[in-house]
């Protein structure tokens, strides 16, 4: 009797443990990434405008991506679950303006939109599920008026070169975090800003210090392409 009344408690904490201890979260940080679509498009590959046309004159979403503190990249975190356009339905248009795919051929997202899902958003999908998730990241996108911070810093997309310094100090002072830059090239190999790295808590709400600034190629100088 007090053997059976033992291996239920064990059966029980066991369960427990199961439910709220021993699930290990897979990620510690998200980066959130946001590119420039004029430095996107301003390469020798090129790009397509999506199906709704040309996107705005912005910074667009790359990704919200989960991270280890020891700089490993879960990725592909269960095979099982799929994007389903059909849980953002209420997302779709912000997710047009502020998430929008620019890979040719021209398309409507959705394969971007599924690869960001199930490379990166299943990895802290026991955080947040598909709907909180890209909700997520557009609700940073809004919190964080990237093109406005470097503008009101004298910063604008108009061709001429800036010096990365000076774009970091300028996302420092806006967003009172540090920002890392990454650059790509132009087809005369002129060094363009391209995408910049914030780091956001596991919470999927907050700006933090990156507790590991990601290291991306990039020159002293760098232009800032028209788009
Ligand atoms: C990094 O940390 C995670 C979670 O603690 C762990 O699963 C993973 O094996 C670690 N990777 C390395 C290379 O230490
Ligand atoms: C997007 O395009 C794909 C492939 O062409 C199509 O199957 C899907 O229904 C489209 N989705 C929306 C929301 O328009
Ligand atoms: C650019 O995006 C930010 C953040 O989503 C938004 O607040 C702002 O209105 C947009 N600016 C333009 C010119 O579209």
């Amino acid at each position: 009797m007090a053997k059976a009344t033992w291996f239920i408690l064990v059966e029980l904490l066991l369960l427990q443990c199961a439910s709220y201890f021993c699930i290990s979260q897979g990620y510690d940080f998200f980066y959130f990434v946001q590119m420039w679509p004029g430095s996107y498009c301003d390469t020798k590959r090129g790009c397509c405008y999506p199906s709704p046309g040309k996107p705005a004159t912005n910074f667009t979403i790359h990704g919200l991506w989960p991270h280890f503190k020891n700089n490993t990249v879960p990725s592909n975190c269960n095979e099982k679950s799929h994007y389903d356009g059909t849980k953002i339905l209420d997302l779709f248009s912000r997710m047009q303006q502020s998430w929008a795919t620019l890979a040719c051929p021209r398309n409507n997202g959705t394969r971007f939109w599924s690869h960001e899902w199930e490379k990166h958003g299943t990895c802290s999908e026991s955080v947040l599920d598909q709907h909180s998730y890209f909700e997520a990241a557009l609700n940073i996108k809004d919190k964080v008026n990237l093109l406005q911070i470097l503008e009101d810093a004298g910063i604008r997309p108009d061709d001429k070169f800036y010096k990365v310094e000076d774009i970091k100090e300028a996302i420092k002072a806006g967003t009172g975090y540090n920002a890392a830059i990454e650059c790509n090239s132009d087809p005369s190999r002129n060094a363009q800003l391209y995408q910049v790295y914030l780091c956001v808590d596991a919470s999927g709400k907050d700006l933090i210090e990156c507790p590991i600034i990601p290291r991306r190629k990039c020159n002293p100088s760098v232009q800032f392409p028209i788009f």
